[in-house]
């Protein structure tokens, strides 16, 4: 049993400050962290802490940021066979301002736009054996389609992470068997219409993360499920939604029942974003069982 991750790799070089700059000025900041982030290896890497046997796919440039970022994957255990190195581009970027209690990020693509079909055929034999593939918004919408199309006609399951928000075509929501938007991405996906609208649209296929609320989704014949997050002092979100989606992908590969499965998710995000960067914080195993099995600190 493993899974797939179809994504991008960046180096995440953070700034923390007090407060960000307005157009045309400068302030001090007070710290540099560089790290290993993207939204398809952070996924990669939180499904493989906890346990199960991850493969990604993806590119990055001949650059000492590329090794941040499989040194990264290897300690986790990702498999890093189908990361493939492309010379003559620079490794994924994203630029991330830490201040006033939340991020905000510029990605920089680099080597990540070079995820094309060509490198989803070459892991084709992987992909195909796979009991779930992730993909998130950050490498070409060309090879999303692509791998969504394929997936669906060799009856492989997809995990669709529309972050960042981009146009969904109606057939990869018919397609992929579970959708995970936030609050903000599942209104942008849906205008018009309320959340539980949205969720009932989608029984146990549209999973919303609602921020500090949770996650809603709903269940078949009983209607709007909300799973409480838990109360946790918070460090750095940069990457919680990450560590949600590969959580919650293990948690079904398992056959763990939906709301386990957004529980241990839960569990999980909330353990990640007590430490600073993506990946830091990101628990194994252990931790998300401790955190299940002792705490009752849900909203
Ligand atoms: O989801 C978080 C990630 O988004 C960061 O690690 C950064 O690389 C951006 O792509
Ligand atoms: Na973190």
């Amino acid at each position: 049993m493993h899974i797939a991750v179809i994504g991008s790799c960046n180096v995440d070089i953070t700034v923390e400050a007090q407060r960000r700059p307005h157009a045309g000025e400068t302030v001090m900041g007070d710290r540099l962290i560089v790290s290993p982030g993207g939204k398809g290896a952070n996924q990669a890497v939180a499904a493989a802490r906890l346990g199960a046997e991850v493969y990604m796919v993806g590119c990055i440039g001949d650059d000492d940021y590329g090794r941040i970022i499989t040194d990264s994957l290897k300690e986790s255990h990702v498999h890093t066979d189908y990361v493939f190195t492309r010379k003559g581009t620079t490794t994924g970027t994203a630029h991330i301002t830490l201040a006033e209690g939340d991020n905000s990020i510029i990605v920089i693509k680099g080597a990540n736009a070079e995820v094309g079909p060509e490198e989803v055929d070459r892991a084709w034999d992987m992909i195909s054996t796979a009991e779930i593939v992730l993909l998130q918004y950050e490498i070409p919408m060309e090879t999303i389609d692509y791998v969504v199309k394929k997936c669906a006609e060799a009856g492989v399951k997809v995990l669709l992470n529309p972050a960042p928000f981009a146009d969904t075509p109606e057939e990869w929501m018919e397609k992929a068997s579970y959708i995970t938007p936030n609050e903000h991405e599942a209104k942008l996906m849906f205008p018009g219409m309320s959340r539980s609208e949205i969720l009932s649209a989608h029984p146990d296929k549209l999973i919303m993360t609602i921020g500090g609320d949770g996650v809603a989704f709903a269940h078949e014949g009983e209607g709007e499920v909300v799973v409480p997050g838990f109360k946790v002092p918070v460090k750095d979100t940069t990457g919680a939604g990450d560590t949600f989606n590969g959580a919650f992908a293990v948690a079904r590969a398992e056959k763990q029942p939906m709301k386990d499965a957004v529980r241990f998710a839960n569990a999980a995000a909330a353990l990640s974003v007590q430490k600073i960067g993506a990946q830091g914080g990101m628990p194994w195993r252990s931790e998300v069982e401790e955190m299940l099995s002792c705490k009752k600190q849900e909203f």
